[in-house]
C-alpha cells in the first residue's frame, strides 16, 4: 500500500518563500518535482516541474507578467498550466502542451497544496491550528528543516514526549516526570487525534522557557502538554503553565505548530510556527525560543531519528511490529486514523473514484 495519503493538504512552504515576480520556487511533494510562482496579482499557481516537451524543470525558468518561461526552448504557460506562447515556427501553440496544475491555498502565511484529486480539495478540510499568527507577530517565529527521514518516523516522534527526558533533558527539564503520566487520548474526528498530558500538579517547577516569566520560578507550577494530530502528518503542541501569584492566577502558554510534508520515501519537509503569551514585545524572547527550538529538532531529535531510520533501511517504519509502551497510544491512535484514511482512498482509486496518478 502507499506510503502517502494523497487527499489531503499539505504544508510546503511559508507564504512569505513566494514573491510576486520572483524566481520559481522548487519543491518536491510526495515524490513530484512542483513549481510554484505568483501571477502579477498575487495569486499562487503550483504546477508539475516538468516541461511537456522535453522534460526540463520549469522551476529553471523565469516568471514574468505572472507567466512562467521554459528555460530550455522559450514555451511560456500561464498558471493554469495552459501554454500560451510558443516562440518557435509559426507560433502555433500544440494541444498536448500543457502541464498539471495543483490545488493551492494559503492560511496562517503557510501554502498548502493538495497532489490528490483536485475534485476533493475543499478548504474545509485544512486542519483548524486556530491562530497560529497571533495578533502579536513579535512573539512568533517560523523556521523551515529539511530532514533525511521518513516522515511517518518523524510523526511518532512528535506524539511521543516521552522521549523528552531522554533527548531533550535541558529543554524540558522534566527529570521522567513525564514517563509517569498517563496521556488521555481522544478522537476528535476522523482526522484529529489530540493527547493530553498533564505533569504531577505542584511537584515540579515550570520548565525552563515559563519559569522566568512565573510569579515564583522556582516553586511547582502545573504544565499541561496538548498535542493535536491532524491527518497526514500536522501536529500541534501547546505546553500551558499556570501558578498563582500575589494577584491570582498566572497563565502562560507556547504553541509549535509542526507542519510536515514528505518530500520523498526518506526525507520531509519540516516547517514550524510558534508562537507564545509570555513577554509578545521583546523579540530577543523570540530569537531564544526559536534558537531552542531548531536545537532540538536539529541536534537532538535529528540525529536519532536518521540512525532509527539508517537501522531501517528500506524496510518501512509503519510496516514493522514495533513494541508498544504506554506512552504510544496517541501514536496508535493516530496510526489507525491515518490507515483507514489511507484505505479509504486506495478503495476509491480502484473503484475509478480517483485519477490514477492521485
Ligand atoms: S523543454 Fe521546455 S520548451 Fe523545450
Ligand atoms: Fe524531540
Amino acid at each position: 500500500m502507499s506510503r502517502f495519503l494523497h487527499n489531503a493538504w499539505y504544508p510546503v512552504a511559508f507564504s512569505s518563500d513566494i514573491a510576486v515576480g520572483a524566481s520559481p520556487f522548487a519543491r518536491t511533494l510526495l515524490e513530484r518535482p512542483l513549481v510554484f510562482f505568483r501571477e502579477q496579482a498575487g495569486a499562487l499557481r503550483v504546477l508539475e516541474d516538468r516541461c511537456p516537451h522535453r522534460f526540463a524543470p520549469l522551476s529553471k525558468g523565469s516568471v514574468a507578467g505572472g507567466r512562467l518561461t521554459c528555460p530550455y526552448h522559450g514555451l511560456q504557460f500561464d498558471g493554469t498550466g495552459r501554454c500560451v506562447h510558443n516562440p518557435h515556427g509559426n507560433g502555433e501553440i500544440p494541444k498536448a502542451a500543457v502541464v498539471a496544475s495543483l490545488p493551492v491555498t494559503e492560511q496562517n502565511g503557510v501554502v498548502w497544496v493538495w497532489p490528490g484529486n483536485p475534485a476533493q480539495a475543499q478548504e474545509g478540510l485544512l486542519p483548524d491550528l486556530g491562530e497560529i499568527h497571533p495578533k502579536n507577530e513579535g512573539s512568533t517565529f517560523t523556521a523551515y528543516l529539511r530532514s533525511e527521514v521518513d516522515y511517518e518516523i518523524v510523526v511518532d516522534n512528535l506524539l511521543d514526549l516521552t522521549h523528552a527526558d531522554f533527548l531533550h533533558p535541558g529543554l524540558l527539564s522534566t527529570k521522567g516526570a513525564i514517563l509517569a503520566c498517563h496521556p488521555q487520548v481522544e478522537e476528535l474526528s476522523d482526522r484529529c487525534v489530540r493527547l493530553t498530558l498533564d505533569l504531577p500538579l505542584r511537584e515540579y517547577p515550570a520548565i525552563p522557557t515559563f519559569a522566568p516569566f512565573m510569579p515564583r520560578p522556582l516553586d511547582p507550577a502545573a504544565t499541561r502538554f496538548q498535542i493535536t494530530w491532524h491527518a497526514p502528518c500536522i501536529i500541534d503542541i501547546v505546553v500551558h503553565t499556570s501558578q498563582e501569584g500575589p494577584h491570582g492566577m498566572v497563565t502562560h502558554s507556547i504553541q509549535g505548530a509542526q507542519l510536515l510534508a514528505p518530500e520523498a520515501a526518506h526525507s520531509t519537509h519540516y516547517h514550524v510556527v510558534g508562537s507564545r503569551t509570555m513577554d509578545a514585545d521583546d523579540p530577543s524572547i523570540t530569537a531564544m525560543v526559536r534558537m531552542g527550538a531548531l536545537h532540538a529538532f536539529a541536534q537532538e531529535d535529528g540525529p536519532m531519528l536518521k540512525a532509527v531510520s539508517e537501522r531501517l533501511g528500506e524496510q518501512r517504519y509503519a510496516d514493522l511490529q514495533s513494541v508498544l509502551l504506554s506512552s504510544d497510544a496517541g501514536a496508535v491512535r493516530a496510526r489507525r486514523a491515518f490507515n483507514r484514511l489511507l484505505a479509504h482512498e486506495v478503495q476509491c482509486r480502484r473503484e475509478g473514484m480517483m485519477p490514477s496518478g492521485s
